[in-house]
């Protein structure tokens, strides 16, 4: 039995978690697996209901759940709160350091159905199979940070961007043991050229390449990594990098695909491993049933996959999702002229058909 910790939060997760666990079920009953769900408060359902974003009880879930799927939070109602009471910074960013995840995986592949759905020529795109792992917990987002008044006027502010060996090390592990498990090439995204931390991050790479000599290593500077990105994104396989360059990179190549709506992710590290979409609540189209649930339904996917070993059973979820996508079936994030346009809960139940 696995134990299975939902987070719906805010704005459309409360509409899509429910549709991944109707996947989940799915899959189960067709398998024979058992999933126990529990439901938690996060983000600001959590605020409204507690005073807290992020409760002791939510955390005291996941510790105790084999693994999390987290649909999204935040929205305009709490965005005047105090910082540390906002959802994603009192929340996300917490529950993150708290579970030790500190790798983020995010795939960005090319669905045949939808090669012509990206800004991008579809030449450029298609059959395009990148992932990206992002770091989770260090750099400038969790370094020291602070503010001062000057004497001549204005303010100074200041943010650190810092990382340890070990730091480094562990994601780049990760980096390299995935790359083993696909084409045995990976990519190092760093700014050596100007920053500290990055000429530290590139020697413990180098240093950790000695391991893996199997695994073709190279490293590019972040600028022109978000060039090639867009130039000519299927040169890259495994891609690793800091936290802050990720977050750019990653929001860039959900671009490559057509939808961010369609991109699932994995965060890992700790003894516990979260799942969710790498959209945000969408509180222009919560609550209309319009939210497209396949990048949730993909996170639990991948939740099958990673935390639990499930192989043939996430692949049978995502071959229902591209065959769903190739009878033409299409969310508002991806319609096409002369597709067929199914809300969420719709879009679900073909899905549930074809896994069945
Ligand atoms: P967003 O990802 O929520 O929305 C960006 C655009 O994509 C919107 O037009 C939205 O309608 C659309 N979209 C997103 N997911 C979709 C889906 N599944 N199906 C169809 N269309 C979809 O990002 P935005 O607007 O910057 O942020 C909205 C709120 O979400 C903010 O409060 C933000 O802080 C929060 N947020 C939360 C995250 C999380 O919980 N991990 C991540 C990013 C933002
Ligand atoms: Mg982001």
């Amino acid at each position: 039995m696995y134990k299975i910790a939902l987070l719906p939060g805010d704005g459309i997760g409360p509409e899509i978690v429910p549709q991944a666990v109707k996947v989940l079920e799915a899959v189960g009953e067709k398998y024979n697996r058992e999933f126990q769900f529990e439901t938690a408060l996060i983000g600001g359902a959590a605020y409204d209901a507690t005073g807290h974003p992020l409760p002791e009880e939510t955390l005291e879930l996941c510790r105790r759940s084999d693994a999390i799927l987290l649909g999204a939070v935040g929205g305009p109602k709490w965005d005047s709160l105090e910082p540390h009471l906002r959802p994603e910074r009192g929340a996300l960013l917490p529950l993150r350091k708290a579970l030790g995840l500190y790798a983020n995986l995010r795939p960005a592949t090319v669905k045949p159905s939808l090669a012509d759905a990206s800004t991008l020529k579809e030449d450029i795109v298609s059959g395009l199979d990148i992932m990206i792992i992002r770091e989770l917990t260090g750099g400038l987002y969790f370094g020291q940070k602070h503010r001062e008044d000057l004497p001549e006027g204005g303010q100074k502010a200041v943010e650190t961007l810092e990382y340890s060996t070990a730091e480094v090390e562990r994601v780049a592990r990760l980096g390299f043991e995935m790359a083993r498990k696909r084409d045995n090439r990976l990519m190092s995204v760093d700014k050596a050229n100007v920053l500290e931390s990055s000429r530290l991050w590139r020697e413990v790479v180098e240093e950790l390449a000695k391991e893996y000599p199997d695994v073709e290593l190279s490293h590019m500077y972040v600028d022109n990594a978000a060039m090639q990105l867009v130039r000519n994104p299927k040169q890259f396989d495994v891609m690793v990098t800091e936290n802050m360059f990720g977050d750019i990179l990653t929001d860039l190549a959900s671009q490559l695909t057509g939808s961010i709506g369609m991109l699932p992710s994995a965060s890992i590290g700790g003894e516990v491993a979260l799942y969710e979409p790498i959209h945000g609540s969408a509180p222009d189209i919560a609550g209309q049933n319009l939210a497209n649930p396949i990048a949730t339904i993909l996170s639990a996917a991948m939740m099958l996959r990673v935390s639990f070993g499930l192989e043939q059973e996430a692949q049978a979820i995502e071959a229902a999702v591209n065959s769903v996508l190739e009878q033409g079936y299409r969310t508002g994030d991806i319609m096409q002229p002369g597709m067929t346009s199914l809300g969420t809960v719709e879009m679900t139940e073909a899905i549930l058909k074809e896994l069945r």
